[in-house]
């Protein structure tokens, strides 16, 4: 097959390298004349497609910002993102104008499918009538299935091939058509009636994760109220063996798609007159968390009788998540912001960001830092640091846990000496 894939993100590229990979042809459209160039000349901005894997994928796989490139597919796969506008609306403008590159190109016998995370019913009632304002049928003419990424950047243990992917076709061909399409990438599809499921479906897991983040971040302010260590209850709650799933309390939510997505959804639901009280409660805990970390901040100085202002802050890890370089969203770009606000000298460690150049600040060396500051923030715990080993250097505020078990006790179990 040629795969068509139009939008080389985090999303975009590790798709286009496993087709690749697999021994299909692949063509990338992207509308950054740059990334397109970047890729090229071999060099990825994805973490988890290092450059060799590019490089080896390239004969096989051609990026261009030429849409009508994509007449030689036989799959278009929908990768562009879906952004809330500033009034925390779904925008949906770039994945209208992939739809009408798509349009442009479309043939009989073609298979599109949206990977987008968005609101359902999108699909059918947004991308479809841009293209059979072509004057060919989706279900006879051509082929329009919904099918969400669940990629997890940084991820190693589950990958696209190994984590089910579900697939809602317009029709049950078109089902079938998008199934054959991935049959080469995925070890496991699972098939959803429409395109209205699969799309929801994409929204409950992030919904559900964003809800449960939440709460553990409501009841993280409660046990340090109470004087106890909240990840003590969680690692001794997590030793039931069913019905209870672990999340850990944090900085705030980052990345493209916890704060966004179910907003997505939010949006929908007001169109029927319905108000998603958890969505909307999630998103106000969550969205607190960046100010509830500096109080957290501005009491760690306090104990040491120095205020923000003038105070040598060191932000460690300013991406949203370990492993990775993506700060969208990310609760240490509040933070930082805030704690200039408030008059702190603040720098930052991060060897996944070198620069943040909207704040004119680039990473600082480690150790010279670690040694200048008079307060470490522990925001995003990424590999190779030992974070431990700050801690006890200098004094350090842990957003994230992980340095704990250099002071506490982890919760610990002991047999109870019956069998039953
Ligand atoms: N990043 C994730 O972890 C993740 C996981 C699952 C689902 N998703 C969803 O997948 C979609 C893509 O996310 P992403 O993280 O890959 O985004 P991204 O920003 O990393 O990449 C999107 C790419 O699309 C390009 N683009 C934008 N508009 C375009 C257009 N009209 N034509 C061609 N190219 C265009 C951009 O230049 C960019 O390279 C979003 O809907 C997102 O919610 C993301």
């Amino acid at each position: 097959m040629t795969i068509g894939i139009i939008g080389l993100g985090y999303v975009g590229l590790p798709l286009a390298v496993a087709f690749a990979e697999a021994g299909h042809d692949v063509i990338g459209l992207d509308s950054n004349a740059t990334r397109v160039e970047t890729l090229r000349s071999g060099e990825s901005h994805v973490e988890d497609i290092t450059d060799a894997r590019l490089q080896a994928a390239l004969d096989r796989f051609e990026a261009t910002t030429m849409a009508r490139r994509l007449a030689l597919a036989d799959a278009i796969l929908i990768c562009v993102p879906t952004p809330l506008t500033p009034n925390r609306e779904p925008d949906l403008g770039p994945l209208l104008s992939a739809a009408n590159a798509t349009a442009g190109v479309l043939q009989r016998g073609q298979v599109v499918i949206v990977e987008s995370t968005t609101y359902p019913g999108t699909t059918r009632e947004r991308v479809l009538p841009i293209l059979e304002e072509t004057g060919l049928t989706a279900g006879r003419d051509f082929h329009l299935a919904f099918s969400p990424e669940r990629v997890d950047p940084g991820r190693t243990d589950h990958t696209l091939r190994t984590t089910p992917k579900i697939v809602g076709g317009l029709t049950e061909e078109c089902t079938a058509a998008a199934v054959a399409v991935y049959a080469d990438v995925c070890d496991e599809l699972v098939t959803v009636s429409n395109p209205d499921t699969a799309e929801m479906s994409k929204l409950l897991e992030n919904i559900f994760r964003s809800v449960n983040i939440a709460l553990v971040n409501e009841l993280g302010i409660v046990a340090e109220r109470l004087g106890i260590d909240i990840y003590e209850v969680i690692e001794a709650a997590s030793t039931k063996p069913y019905g209870f799933m672990r999340f850990d309390p944090g900085p705030g939510m980052g990345g493209h798609c916890l704060p966004v997505d179910p907003f997505y959804l939010s949006w929908k639901a007001r169109e029927h007159d319905i108000t998603t009280e958890f969505i909307e409660l999630a998103g106000k805990v969550n969205q607190a968390m960046p100010y509830v970390s500096v109080e957290k901040i501005e009491r760690a100085l306090n104990d040491l009788s120095l205020p923000v202002r003038g105070s040598k802050i060191l932000l460690l890890g300013v991406s949203y998540k370990p492993g990775v370089g993506d700060i969208r969203e990310s609760p240490a770009l509040k933070i930082l912001a805030r704690l200039r606000e408030l008059g702190g000298e603040v720098s930052y460690h991060d060897p996944y960001v070198p620069e943040l150049p909207r704040d004119g600040l680039a990473s600082v060396e480690l150790e010279p830092a670690i040694a200048a500051s008079d307060l470490a923030v522990i925001i995003t715990a990424h590999p190779g640091i030992n974070h431990g080993g700050i801690a006890e250097t200098v004094p350090t505020v842990d957003l994230r846990g992980v340095t704990r078990k250099v002071h506490a006790t982890p919760a610990t179990k002991v047999a109870s000496g019956k069998e039953s």
